[in-house]
């Protein structure tokens, strides 16, 4: 279950009579450190209180498709923006057979199919009703639509008989769940994630910074270890939790940063460079705290190293991915920092309108030497495992066509 921590799992529960596992379900899912929201059929409803999954969830339980307070509150579209993943457990083979049909007309339905993240479903039902070609058909299809297929078990029923149909138990659920997080497109790789912002001192109490928070940087790199990568983050500041599983290294200032990069980047494969990173410093810092005996003070500044160029132009360098925050001209000057820089990619984030810095959401427009690629606006964790994707396939993609250039070097010589 350990790629659960911080995501926003949907729990749709259908009308069954394992719809009492998902109340365990749900604790384990919070145990495991997930934010849980509940939608019930009208039917679970008579087999388990909503007050039970509201209590377990903490969250309010969403039964109502065409109730306007609820929908005010958190309505159907928003719902699925909301989920990182989404299970239906249990999933009857009414409702399989409603979700294969593309049907909306209650609210689970409804979310399943507005939903844009992973959605599975844990079948449960009798053992006829899962034996039958009808519902063999509606799996089929869901499977071909890339819906998860949870279970089922087989073992004693509910209905007295034996055989195939019972829901799995809530532990392999959440085991299964967690599993749709790891994608294994970076599995065996290192990748290097740079976040956050940098300090650049004036006086011992004084330094020049800005506003970003880390989040877009630690969800990045929370998306290359779901990837199966080995991940080093190298932090300026900031008030996050580490994601499971990356080796976090702290730093405060532009020259820490340099440092620690430059050390970490000679056995990374992938460099992601998403930090602010101050350009300037002063050229000076004062030992003792600045007085304001004076109406005007000056700083002089001079410039910091530019970190991603560096590492760029290292010998073996790995491969290179930045980030270009702006607020006007964003695909010209995104273009004109990556051949700039010399690096492979740069995903350019229009900042402002409560986008880019500090924000809980973010849009991206990639870009690199025979592509590009908008990610629209969404938060920050799913946006983050959008662009590993894309940088994975990316990086596949030149590394393959590096080892073809080396090894036509090599024969030619
Ligand atoms: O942390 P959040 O609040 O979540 O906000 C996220 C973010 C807005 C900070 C992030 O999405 C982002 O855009 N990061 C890069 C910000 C930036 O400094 O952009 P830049 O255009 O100044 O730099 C271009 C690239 O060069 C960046 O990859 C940067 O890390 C790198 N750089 C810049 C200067 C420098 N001295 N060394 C560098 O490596």
């Amino acid at each position: 279950m350990k790629y659960l921590n911080g995501k926003h799992i949907l729990l749709g529960v259908s009308g069954g009579i394992a719809a009492y596992k998902s109340a365990e379900l749900v604790r384990l899912l919070r145990l495991s450190g997930a934010d849980v929201r509940v939608i019930m059929t009208k039917a679970a409803t008579e087999f388990i209180t909503p007050l039970t999954l509201q209590a377990l969830s903490g969250n309010p339980v969403h039964t109502d498709l065409l109730d306007s307070a609820a929908e005010a509150a958190m309505g159907h579209i928003e719902l699925a923006r909301w989920a990182d993943a989404l299970l239906v457990a249990p999933a009857t083979a009414n409702f399989l057979a409603r979700l294969a049909g593309g049907r909306a007309d209650d609210l689970l339905a409804a979310v399943c199919l507005a939903c844009d993240a992973p959605v599975a479903v844990a079948p449960a039902m009798n053992r006829a009703m899962w034996e039958k070609p009808a519902t063999a058909e509606n799996l089929a299809t869901l499977q071909s639509r890339n819906i998860g297929i949870l279970g089922p078990a087989e073992g004693s029923q509910a209905c007295g008989e034996t055989g195939p149909g019972r829901m799995l138990e809530a532990a392999a659920l959440a085991d299964g769940l967690s599993a749709v997080f790891q994608t294994g497109v970076l599995a065996g790789r290192q990748v290097l994630v740079t976040a956050g912002p940098t300090r650049e001192a004036i006086d011992p109490v004084r330094f020049l910074s800005n506003h970003s928070s880390g989040r877009m940087g630690f969800a990045v790199a929370a998306a290359a270890v779901e990837a199966g990568a080995s991940v080093t983050l190298v932090s300026g500041p900031v008030s996050l939790d580490t994601p499971a599983g990356v080796q976090r290294i702290d730093v405060e200032s532009a020259a820490d940063m340099h440092a620690a990069v430059m050390q970490a980047a000679t056995s990374a494969d992938i460099f992601i460079s998403v930090a602010a990173v101050a350009d300037y410093r002063p050229a000076t810092v004062a030992e003792q705290k600045l007085k304001k005996g004076v109406a005007e003070v000056s700083l002089d500044l001079v410039r910091n190293p530019d970190i991603l160029a560096a590492v760029a132009a290292l010998r073996d360098a790995p491969f290179t991915a930045g980030f270009a925050a702006e607020t006007e001209s964003v695909e010209n000057n995104a273009q004109h920092k990556r051949r700039a820089k010399g690096i492979d990619m740069i995903a350019a984030n229009k900042v402002g309108d409560g986008l880019g810095f500090d924000s809980e959401e973010n849009a991206l427009h990639v870009f690199w030497e025979a592509g590009e690629q908008r990610l629209p606006v969404t938060g920050k964790r799913k946006l983050a495992r959008q662009l590993v994707d894309l940088i994975a396939t990316q990086f596949q993609h030149s590394h393959h066509q590096g080892k073809v250039l080396k090894f036509n070097a090599k024969d030619s010589a």
